[in-house]
Formats: C-alpha cells, structure tokens, sequence
C-alpha cells in the first residue's frame, strides 16, 4: 500500500520557521475545514472511521503519534512527528490514530464541511463498502 507524505517547505530564517498551506498548491484539495485535537489521553486510540467521500491531511503541528491505515486488503502505520510533515489520508481508508505524546497537536486539513453520513463506522461495514467497488 502506498501513502503520500508530505514534506512542506518551511519559511525559515533566523527568527525561526513559519509554515504555510494553500489548497490546491500544498494540498490537494479545497480545505473546507481544520479541526485538531490535544490532551490525548495515553493509551487512546481515536478514529476507527473510515469516510466515503472526505479527503484529508493529518499534520501532527507538535508531539507526535501514529496512525494505522486500513483499505480493506493491506494495513500500515505511519509515524507523524514533525511539524513539517503531512500525511494524505484519501477516501475509503480505515483510520486509527494512536501513540500520541502527552503534547501532541494533531491537526487535520478536511476536504469537506462535518458530515456524519459520509463516515463508515463499522468495519466489517467498510469492508464490504471498498470490496462493491472492486
Ligand atoms: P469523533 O468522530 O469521535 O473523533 P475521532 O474520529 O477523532 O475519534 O469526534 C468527536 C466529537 O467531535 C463528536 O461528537 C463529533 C464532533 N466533531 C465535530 O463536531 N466536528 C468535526 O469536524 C469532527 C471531526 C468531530
């Protein structure tokens, strides 16, 4: 399975870094909304979703966690721990989010507007949805 992480380019000089997202230049889609989450507990595992039609970017903005991708045939966990770094999430992909430190920001770029129709929730749900469109 093939995931696209992202290296963003930092504004760098002496005083420090400043990085800047531009839909359709840095990321691929229109950002229609960002969402982050903080304080997560130890052991959490967030997510256990997958949406049928949101395309999104996972930036861990500090600290950093895991997440684990699931389309149904492969899995794999990808680290975030750098500012700097985005990972594409697509549509139809299981997603569990996990290992967070104490201090972590996980900021997400969001294709489209909160929509709970568009989530699966289910996994034997998801898979039955990715394997209809094989
Ligand atoms: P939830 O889907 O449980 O988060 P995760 O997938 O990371 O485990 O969302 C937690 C709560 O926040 C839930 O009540 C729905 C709400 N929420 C919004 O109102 N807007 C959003 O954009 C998101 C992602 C969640």
């Amino acid at each position: 399975m093939q995931t696209i992480k992202y290296t963003f380019q930092p504004h760098g000089d002496e005083r420090g870094q400043l990085i800047s997202l531009e839909e359709f230049k840095d990321i691929p889609f229109r950002i229609k909304r960002v969402y982050y989450m903080y304080d997560t507990l130890a052991d959490v595992v967030r997510g256990h979703h997958a949406h049928k039609s949101l395309e999104q970017i996972l930036i861990c903005i500090h600290g950093s966690c895991r997440i684990r991708l699931d389309n149904g045939t492969e899995k794999k966990v990808v680290s975030l721990e750098k500012p700097y770094e985005g990972l594409y999430v697509a549509n139809n992909m299981w997603r569990e989010m996990f290992d967070f430190s104490p201090d972590a920001v996980l900021m997400v770029l969001a294709s489209e507007v909160y929509d709970e129709s568009d989530y699966i929730r289910d996994y034997d749900e998801f898979l039955k949805f990715v394997n209809a469109q094989k």
